[in-house]
Parts: C-alpha cells; structure tokens; sequence
C-alpha cells in the first residue's frame, strides 16, 4: 500500500478516471474503487482524502444509490464532485431538487467566494465545466456556499471543520479553467499530501501486489510487442520471475521485421525473463484467409485462428492460474460501452478470457492512461522503439489490405509501410495520431522504363486524432510525401502508384480496409 493515497468513490460518472488521474498528476497516488466499498476497508486503506465522483442518478427516488453514509462520519477529508456534492448535501441534511430550470450543460460561469478552503488561488469569476441537472437548494446552517452561478445558486459548498468540501462543477476536466488548481488544493493543502509519488513507486507497488496474489501460481501473457502487453508482461516478471510464460503468436501479418524485434528484447537474448514461446504461425493465418475478402469476416477468422494458437501453447504450458492482459483504463470505457453499436470488432480487447482455463485475468495496467502505461514503460527499460509504438490493430495487416490477403501482398504494404515510417522519422514530422502504408485492391497501368507495367497502388494514411474516437488527416509536408512516393514506387516490386488518403473519421475510419 501507499504511504498516502487518495481514494477515489465512482458512482458512475463519465470522468472517473480522470479525476484519479489528475490527482497522480499532483505526484500523489490514486485508485478508484466502486461507490460500494465497504467502509471497513476504507478504514484499512486509510486513504488521506475520499472523492466522491459524478454519477447518472438522483440522490433520491428510485434510482438513488444504496451507500453506506458512515462514509461521511470517518474524519477523512471528503470532496464531492457532481453527483458527489449533492449526495453529500443529501446526507447532511440538505435538500436536492430535480430542476427544469436549474441544469447546466457546458461551459458556465462561476462566482468563486476566494475565501472556501478550497479556492483560495481561483478568480473571482472563473470558467468551469458544468453537467448537472438536479442541484442543490438548501443546506443546513453550518455549511458555507463558495460558489455560485447565474442558474446554480449553490455551485460549491464546505463545512471545514467536518473536512466536508464539494463542487457542482467538475475540477477535473480540462474545460474548468482552473480545476487542476482546486483539486491541487483539495489534495494537498486539505489532505496534507506531501506529492511525493512518482512512476516508480507504481511500478514497486503493483510488483508487491502482483507478488501477494499470485504467490506461487503460474502466469500466461499474450505479447503482442504493442506497448501495453510489453509493460504488463515486464511488471508481471519482475514480481514472479519464472512463473510467467509470454506466448507471441505471429501471424505473419505484422510490420516489416517486427516479429524480430519482439523476439530480439523478450527472447532469450534479451533482458527480460519472461519465458518467452514465439509461435511461427503465419502459414496458418494465410491459409485460413486464402479467398476471403469481407474485412469483418478477416477480423472473425484472425481472432478465432490466434485463439487456436494460443490455446494450443497454452495447453502445453499446462495448468495457468493467471491470464496476463494489458487492458489500459480508455479499453475499459471503450468496452464498458455496452450498447453502443460494433463498427468493428477489436478481437484484442477483452476477447482472450474464456478460452483457456484459469482462475483469474489480471490486468496490472487497468487504472492507467496510455502516456502513463509509456511513463512506465520507460521506468521499466523498455526500449524506446516500443515504448513510442503508435496503435496496431490485432488483425495486422490483414486489414490494411483491401481485398484477399496473400503473402505476396503482405511484403508490399510491409515494405511500403517502413518507407513511409522511414521518411517521416527523417523528416520529424510531429503531432501525427497514427500513420501507416496500406494497399488498395486496385490495379491501374503505369510506364516504367520502356515498359507497360500493371500494377497495385498503395494509399498512404496519417491522421491527427486526440481520442482516435475522431480524426483528421494530417497536411503532411508535400515533398515528404514525395519523397516516400518516389522512393516506394522504386524500391518496392508490383506498385506504380501511391495515393495519399484526405479522408477524416467520420466518415472514413482510421483503418483503411
Ligand atoms: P478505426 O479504424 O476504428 O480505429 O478508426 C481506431 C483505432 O483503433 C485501432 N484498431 C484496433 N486496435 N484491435 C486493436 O487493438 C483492433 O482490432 C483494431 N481495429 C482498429 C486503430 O488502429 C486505431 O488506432
């Protein structure tokens, strides 16, 4: 356990994550834990500060949450946010309204009364992000309201001597102008947080707890070489050693040399000891895609093929206990999206669990953003290659080929694809969300020398995207461009064109297949 942590209550809210986030941005460590934790373990977690997040529902009526109100009894500092703030209002006797008129959505202003504890360094007027349409009306007599808006008479309100502090208005969300310095205040001036936790001490702490529960029990990674299962097979062998096996299925459909380079740093040859089997299984996947040309039904085939694979080692492995995965905190929400249509199925995203028999998934990355699971990474050693890797579809490259997927077509796109990443690390082009070489099923006439030639054209993509939820098209310099066109139409066999692709998502993807 931390020396001194902030414990961070979801009640279902869509920031959750983020508060926890901004909190270990103070240098002071945070976990969230469902609204239902026993307060008992609180008590043992003895965490230094409690957030109370957003969350969907009412305080009151039907769809109002059973909590354990002793929460509020345990003298830890306690900051309500949202939902937060008007459960704390309704469990000290105030009164929460369902408001018509009282919802706020967006950007809103807000009256600071500088004197609340915690907002002593905000403007008097500042910007927040505002998502509420139940407010606050009336509290009792000893609690102080430090902020208010035009809608929201009670936006903030504290009761220091009961270490009671809320906001209606969500600090943790970049919108909030000043929201980082709030919950800076919260966390350190309120809690009493030293802010000296780093990196590190989440990579001791999660060794040490990765260590407790697997004891002596054995353990199953699939690596795939992305940055995320490097960084959990890494954490998970630093706490058991040799009780860890990581199987890397290569299916033939990675980027050029990439299988290699997996194997060069988690092979035997490398530093790390992670028993590491690496399956030559791309013959299989090519014989499975022979004649398949629907992308969807490509993803179905890949994902149900690297189960067969991994299976099959895994059976020779023996029993596992423990099944490895790099699941990071945007794949939880991501999957947590229940009913949100499939555009795609991403095989790689909590599909592994029910074919291999063990007794427990752990996912030692699961709280983290992916530029923390790279903080990590480099902490860990993990070479830069990898640990900068830009996102790589599970399928590979079976869906960056438009049409059926042959071993001939892979060497292209594998080899116009690092002349495209060549050319780009040359010429530092930054600020680029994912970039990549993908071939068209299109065959076009060309000239070269003095010959006709019929041939594939390759379509370049690069996207700026913050969320890869959307995306744009990168204006990449045009004689960069250029220079990867001529250099692929001349160094890599059966292309005589290159395209570059303009298209944002919506209503293109990201992928081109
Ligand atoms: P799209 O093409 O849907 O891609 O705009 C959004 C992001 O997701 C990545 N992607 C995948 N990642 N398994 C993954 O782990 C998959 O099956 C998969 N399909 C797409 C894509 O590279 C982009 O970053």
């Amino acid at each position: 356990m931390q020396h001194e942590s902030i414990l961070v209550l979801d009640f279902g809210g869509q920031y959750n994550q983020l508060i926890a986030r901004r909190v270990r941005e103070c240098s002071v460590y945070a976990e969230v834990h469902p609204y239902t934790m026993p307060v008992e373990e609180i008590e043992k977690m003895a965490p230094k500060g409690i957030i109370l997040t957003g969350g969907p529902n009412s305080v009151y009526g039907e769809s109002a949450l059973k909590y354990d109100s002793r929460l509020f009894d345990l003298g830890i500092p306690i900051l309500g946010i949202c939902y937060g703030a008007q459960l704390m209002a309704h469990a000290v006797g105030g009164r929460v309204e369902s408001a018509e008129s009282g919802s706020e959505y967006g950007h809103t202003e807000v009256d600071i009364d500088r004197s609340g504890a915690l907002f002593h360094d905000v403007a008097e007027k500042t910007v927040a992000w505002m998502s509420h349409a139940d407010h606050i009306e009336t509290l009792p007599d000893d609690y102080t309201i430090t902020a208010s808006t035009a809608k929201c008479p009670i936006a903030a309100f504290e009761n220091p001597a009961k270490k009671q502090y809320a906001a209606q208005f969500h600090p943790e969300v970049l919108h909030t102008v000043e929201g980082k310095k709030i919950l800076r205040t919260f966390v350190m001036d309120i809690c009493g947080c030293s802010g000296d936790w780093v990196m590190d001490s989440f990579i001791d702490t999660t060794v040490a707890a990765l260590k407790e529960k697997v004891g002596g029990g054995r353990a199953l990674c699939a690596l795939s070489g992305g940055v995320d299962s490097s960084v959990a097979a890494v954490l998970m062998s630093k706490a058991i050693g040799n009780q860890l096996t990581c199987v890397f299925v290569d299916h033939g459909l990675l980027r050029k040399d990439e299988g290699d380079e997996v194997e060069a740093v988690f092979g035997p040859d490398g530093p790390y000891n992670v028993n590491f089997i690496r399956v030559n299984a791309q013959q299989r996947f090519y014989d499975k895609l022979a004649g398949v040309t629907e992308p969807e039904q490509k993803r179905k085939i890949i994902g149900e093929e690297f189960i067969r694979v991994f299976e099959e080692e895994a059976k020779k492995i023996g029993t596992v206990d423990y099944l490895v995965q790099g699941t990071i905190y945007p794949d939880v929400i991501e999957s947590g999206l229940g009913d949100s249509a499939t555009i795609k199925s991403h095989h790689n995203v909590g599909g592994l669990p029910d074919f291999v028999d063990f007794k427990e998934i752990v996912e030692p990355l699961r709280m983290l953003f992916k530029d923390e699971v790279r903080e990590t990474g480099r902490k860990l050693g993990i070479p830069e290659k990898f640990v900068r890797r830009q996102p790589f579809p599970g399928p590979g490259l079976a869906i960056r080929i438009i049409g059926e997927v042959t071993a001939e077509k892979v060497q292209i796109v594998q080899e116009a694809d690092a002349i495209y990443r060549e050319e780009i690390d040359n010429a530092g082009v930054e600020n680029l969300g994912q970039y990549f070489a993908a071939l068209t099923n299109m065959r076009s006439v060309g000239v070269m020398g003095d010959f006709r030639t019929y041939d594939y054209a390759v379509v370049l993509r690069a996207v700026m995207t913050a969320d890869f939820m959307t995306a744009e098209a990168a204006q990449i310099p045009w004689e960069v461009l250029g220079r990867v066109t001529s250099r692929i139409v001349n160094e890599v066999p059966h292309v005589n064109r290159v395209l570059y692709d303009c298209t944002g998502k919506p209503p293109a993807t990201i992928e081109f297949e």
